[in-house]
């Protein structure tokens, strides 16, 4: 029995043992009464009773154990030219009083932050400054849409907005302000105050009496002292796509949340305190939550905010660069960013260009990584490469090579085993477990360990309806693939109609409802098909409604603006055609995994309840025009 076995079978066998170790190496005000509380299953707690706060564990016991001058964050931006080192008191002191300017604001314990930012360190700030005083924090990506960002506010109710004047991307200047300002006309919840970080690069008018400039905000207050919190109090509410346009907010508690991460940074991650570690995501995405912000601070550690991208700032070896100069002991991307660093860079020249001596050990998650993408990176680099699984929903990783308990043989095409804490299975439609290499469902029989959702935002039975039903016992992934003899898990596609676009997470459900609201289309169908650099795209097939009054190279046009007006840039929805109609079942279901396939080539059986099979070669037909299903 190997010593990874050995810990997976303790933390399944005693996790209140297991996780109570673990809790102690995080700082509590108050102990737990309970480590599981399955007082109200199948909704589970970690640490009831327990009180804490997190911004607390981040910052001030480090400063209180002598790390103050150690830098606690790193900020790198190509495309502002500039760097700057926060240590860990620096850091301390601007989160405090930006803590502060938030309770001078109104802001308190329970009350919504929204918080939609560009990767710059005073993100990190409001973060940590709304830990420190309770409030909960959602953070919506800066290549979301106003629209999206309205739902959010309405789910949401946030009593501050927090924002900056703009984000930069390679190729333009994002301006924010005009987004956040009509995201708030378009919600029917308004926020109070709005403080807004004015960037030299495009200064954002101000609204007198709602919006706050964030230097006169800091200006006239005195620094915050941290709240305690209940363990199970909610530290932040993350949106992701579900399986309709409306996002589901993916609640995290302070306690569980702690303990789990910072556990995650020795037994996954292999990385002592005082090791710089690098996520190079984004903030508004979870990988960037959990592994910019929280698991590094957490645990004593350096973490990075990149402000530019894997290609093109200025060239293919800005990871690399990176790397060198901060001394980068550990990194953590998506599989996409290393495609576009292989496209331009494909015998990794610019790599050789770095002393990467500090590096060891490099892991990616976010979308299935292809074996060819691995097999690349691994001999560029020359040290371990660790696919690994994780969703929004459960905040770290549910399998994993975990370097820090023992380093296991890595399988191309997989996450290798679950990890500790996860109780993983294959199951059927039935909720039978299948055998080995076969094919089905993925299922986490609960609980799920700490740090993972409690549930939704003040919507525990959508949560238990889209998650918890369909396998009684079971937390349902979502994702569908296999455990071979050895226990590794692959995870292989989705089961609903997410799709992966470069590492974001996108509904194509949600891409739909947008594509139906054209007052010319009848009907539509979008899923994903296969890019050599993105993982997937979304591509649209849209019925005009008879005697349509634009023509249809019009519509698509439209179409492909109002995506990007209606749900951001980052949906990439940049091919739709007409047809004249979609193919169905006999009881009328689009038959959108067939025309998949038929996009990327691969083979597919006629279903046997399809209405008419003459549809098929039409839609084949239209989309050979946009240059998918070249074979027939
Ligand atoms: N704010 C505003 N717009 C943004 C944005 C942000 N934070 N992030 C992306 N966008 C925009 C881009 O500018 C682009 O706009 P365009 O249509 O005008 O060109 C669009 O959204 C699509 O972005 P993306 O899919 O990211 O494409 P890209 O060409 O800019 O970059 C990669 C491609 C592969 C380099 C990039 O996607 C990447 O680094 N991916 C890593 C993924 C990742 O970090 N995932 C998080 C989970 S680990
Ligand atoms: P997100 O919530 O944005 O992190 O997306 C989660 C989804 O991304 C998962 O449900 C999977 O479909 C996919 N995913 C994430 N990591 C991996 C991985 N290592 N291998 C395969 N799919 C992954």
């Amino acid at each position: 029995m190997s010593t990874f076995d050995d810990v997976h079978r303790r933390s399944l066998e005693h996790p209140d043992e297991f996780w109570a170790d673990a809790a102690a190496d995080i700082d509590w005000h108050k102990s737990w009464d309970q480590v599981l509380d399955d007082s109200d299953a199948p909704f589970y707690r970690w640490f009831s009773g327990g009180q804490l706060n997190t911004c607390y564990n981040a910052l001030d016991r480090h400063v209180i154990a002598g790390r103050g001058e150690q830098a606690a964050l790193i900020y790198d931006s190509p495309v502002t030219d500039s760097k700057r080192t926060l240590t860990y008191q620096e850091l301390l002191d601007e989160t405090a009083l930006f803590a502060g300017a938030l309770a001078a604001n109104g802001i308190s314990k329970g009350d919504r932050v929204i918080i939609y930012m560009p990767m710059v360190p005073e993100t990190i700030v409001a973060i940590l400054a709304c830990a420190r005083i309770g409030a909960v924090h959602s953070v919506v990506f800066g290549g979301f849409a106003a629209n999206e960002l309205a739902t959010r506010i309405d789910d949401a109710k946030p009593k501050a907005i927090v924002s900056a004047s703009c984000g930069i991307e390679p190729a333009r200047v994002v301006a924010y302000k005009p987004l956040l300002d009509q995201a708030i006309l378009l919600a029917s919840h308004s926020p109070e105050t709005c403080i807004i970080l004015q960037r030299r690069q495009l200064e954002a008018e101000l609204v007198a009496g709602r919006d706050v400039d964030w230097a006169d905000a800091i200006a006239v207050v005195s620094p915050h002292d941290c709240v305690v919190v209940e363990a199970t109090d909610p530290l932040y509410i993350l949106y992701t796509s579900g399986t309709t346009g409306e996002p589901k907010g993916i609640v995290r508690d302070n306690g569980g949340h702690a303990v789990a991460l910072h556990w995650t940074m020795k037994n996954i991650y292999d990385i002592e305190p005082g090791q710089v570690y690098w996520a190079a995501s984004d903030v508004g995405w979870i990988v960037g939550h959990s592994y910019i912000v929280y698991a590094p601070l957490l645990h004593g550690n350096t973490t990075i905010v990149f402000e530019g991208k894997p290609v093109g700032t200025p060239d293919a070896g800005a990871f690399w660069r990176v790397v060198a100069e901060h001394k980068v002991a550990c990194m953590f991307t998506a599989p996409t960013a290393i495609r576009a660093i292989k496209q331009q860079d494909p015998d990794g020249l610019l790599i050789k260009d770095y002393d990467l001596s500090s590096l060891q050990s490099f892991f990616l998650a976010g979308e299935r990584c292809d074996p060819d993408t691995l097999h690349w990176i691994e001999e560029k680099l020359g040290v371990p490469v660790i696919d690994h699984w994780w969703q929004t929903e459960t905040g770290w990783a549910i399998a994993s090579n975990c370097l820090g308990i023992e380093q296991l043989t890595v399988k191309a095409g997989s996450a290798a085993r679950a990890a500790p804490g996860w109780d993983v299975h294959i199951l059927d439609n039935d909720g039978n477990d299948l055998p080995a290499g076969k094919v089905g469902s993925i299922a986490c029989r609960l609980p799920l360990p700490p740090g993972t959702l409690p549930g939704f935002w003040r919507a525990d039975e959508r949560y238990r309806k889209a998650y918890l039903t369909r396998y009684p016992g079971f937390y349902e992934t979502g994702d569908a693939g296999y455990i071979d003899e050895d226990g590794y898990v692959f995870v292989m596609s989705r089961t609903d109609d997410i799709i992966n676009v470069a590492g974001h997470r996108l509904s194509t459900g949600a891409i739909e409802e947008v594509l139906s609201a054209h007052a010319d289309v009848a009907e539509c169908a979008c899923f994903g098909v296969a890019d050599s650099l993105k993982g997937q795209l979304p591509i649209g097939l849209l019925v005009l409604k008879a005697g349509a009054a634009k023509a249809p190279d019009d519509v698509v046009a439209e179409v492909v603006q109002m995506v990007r007006e209606r749900i951001g840039p980052v949906a990439v929805f940049k091919k739709a055609v007409v047809v004249a109609r979609l193919p169905k079942t006999r009881s009328g279901k689009i038959l959108r995994g067939t025309m998949r396939r038929i996009a990327d080539n691969e083979e597919y059986r006629m279903p046997a309840t399809i209405e008419d099979p003459q549809v098929l070669d039409e839609v084949r037909e239209s989309m050979q025009s946009i240059g998918y299903a070249q074979q027939s």
